[in-house]
């Protein structure tokens, strides 16, 4: 592992498995002795957590477009300040359940076309992109019926629907596309341990070469 850590993100549609798969990554990981954080987006900080409960209960239209892409950031922001960069300052690896990334699609692509403006906002106020972004990919049918088998109140963007899942499915991979460099796109329809040894082989590779 580098001293600087690594920063790996787990993005895709709802029901998709990244958060499966984030906690076994991370299982795995820490018993072959490196020194992980788990966390996971909207929240991973106290102050972010509440925020989380802001943008996640509630009717669909509570927000505007504008004031949730600013209340995402402020989330960002403080799980970046107190829990992302010193822990990559540690030389961590740190796994989180969703990005940026999640912004760029959902907020930028879901009411209207505000990808612009959470780019500007994402320079302005985040500025750090993952080292590694394993985009799990499926189907949006299958995420949904895993999504809303395990209904609870955090449903603002779930109760959206399989045509937004289709389109947050077809940008995930435009975004893949537009940064290679740093995105792996995983078949996610197939069995938990299928799907977790291409997440190891494709993790180990880059702490190989890191
Ligand atoms: P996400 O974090 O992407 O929303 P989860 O990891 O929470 O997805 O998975 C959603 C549901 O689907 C959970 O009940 C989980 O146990 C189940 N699940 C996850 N991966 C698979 C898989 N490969 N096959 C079948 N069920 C899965
Ligand atoms: P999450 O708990 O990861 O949901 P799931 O397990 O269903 O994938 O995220 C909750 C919701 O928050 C999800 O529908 C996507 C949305 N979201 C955004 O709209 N913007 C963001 O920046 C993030 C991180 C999540």
């Amino acid at each position: 592992m580098t001293k600087a850590g690594l920063f790996i993100t787990f993005e895709g549609i709802d029901g998709s498995g990244k958060s499966t798969q984030a906690r076994l990554l991370a299982d795995d990981l820490r018993s072959s002795g490196h020194d992980v954080i788990l966390t996971r987006e909207p929240g991973g900080s106290p102050g972010a957590e509440e925020i989380r409960a802001l943008v996640l209960e509630g009717a669909t239209d509570r927000w505007s477009p504008e004031t949730e892409i600013l209340l995402f950031t402020a989330a960002r922001r403080d799980h970046l300040e107190r829990v992302i960069n010193p822990a990559l300052a540690r030389g961590q690896i740190v796994i989180c359940d969703r990005f940026a990334d999640s912004t760029r699609m959902y907020q930028g692509l879901s009411r209207g076309d505000l990808r612009a403006m959470v780019d500007q906002l994402h320079r302005l106020m985040i500025a750090k992109e993952p080292d590694l972004t394993l985009l799990i990919d499926m189907e949006p049918g299958l995420g949904l019926d895993r999504a809303l088998s395990r209904k609870g109140s955090e449903e603002r963007f779930e109760e959206f629907g399989e045509d937004l899942q289709k389109r947050m499915r077809a940008g995930f991979l435009d975004l893949a596309a537009e940064f290679p460099e740093r995105f792996r796109v995983i078949d996610g329809a197939r069995e938990i341990e299928a799907v977790a040894r291409d997440v190891r082989d494709i993790v180990l590779d880059k702490l190989v070469q890191s």
